[in-house]
């Protein structure tokens, strides 16, 4: 039994160093952050900016204190969606040398950026109470499914009580879990996604599709998620 336990944690500390391996590999512009898919990045900040706007509309929206930015990677999304809304943002990310190239490109809204977290997710665990939104893209995957309901469980705490988790990642079309083997990381399908919402104690109070992104990816949806602990106290929540 120690002895499977102990495979186990090799197997997973491997998942991880590999994928820390291959992102030292890959350049930090917008390009390498969306595997070749740069020309994306507008057309997926449109999208998340009206899902955005729609959190705000919720009857007990989220207020536009504090944002997290979770996987930030060269803080693509910091500069193009939350610093427009937000007052300060955090961001966290693994890999330092996104987070350099962060700091020099997010330097002239320096007085909105408070911390710079160098730091996995599977390790990280966020302020309690501080955040108003917290917003995951295309990083999950590379989370163990045991690492990432803890994760989520540590991010209901970091959220305040109107707070919203955001989650937009890529869904398998296959209903299959797709592993990736260059990058060490797994496309989960929406029923496995979902039931990691729910083991972590999360309600999804909105789901969207990203519409006009090229075929051939994979369909990509936003999730608005609330820890059920905050959802009994914000009835009728839509
Ligand atoms: C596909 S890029 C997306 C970056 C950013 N979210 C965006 O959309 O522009 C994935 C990012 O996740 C980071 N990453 C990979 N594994 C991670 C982990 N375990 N914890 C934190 N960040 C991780 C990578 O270094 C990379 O910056």
């Amino acid at each position: 039994m120690q002895e499977q336990q102990h495979d186990a944690d090799t197997c997973k500390g491997e998942f991880y160093v590999a994928a820390a391996k291959y992102w030292d590999r890959i350049p930090p512009t917008v390009d390498g952050m969306l595997g070749g898919f740069g020309f994306i990045s507008q057309t997926d900040i449109k999208g998340s900016t009206l899902f955005l706007k729609s959190l705000f509309e919720l009857k007990n929206p989220p207020s536009r204190a504090y944002a997290l930015d979770c996987g930030a990677g060269i803080g693509r999304i910091t500069k193009n969606l939350l610093m427009k809304h937000f007052k300060r943002i955090d961001l966290v990310e693994q890999n330092p040398k996104f987070l350099e190239v962060a700091k020099i490109s997010l330097e002239k809204y320096s007085s909105k950026i408070d911390q710079y977290y160098p730091i996995g997710l599977q390790d990280f665990c966020p302020v309690a109470n501080k955040y108003d939104v917290i917003w995951c893209q295309w990083v999950l995957g590379h989370l163990q499914d045991d690492d990432l309901i803890e994760f989520f469980r540590k991010c209901s705490l970091g959220l305040k009580n109107n707070g919203v988790l955001v989650v937009k990642e890529n869904i398998t079309s296959s209903n299959n879990l797709e592993i990736d083997t260059e990058d060490s990381s797994v496309t989960r399908p929406m029923k496995c996604l979902k039931f990691l919402f729910d083991k972590a104690d999360l309600i999804c109070v909105k789901e969207q599709q990203q519409t006009k992104f090229p075929r051939g990816l994979y369909p990509v949806h936003m999730f608005a998620l609330r820890p059920k602990i905050h959802c009994s106290e914000l009835v009728n929540d839509a």
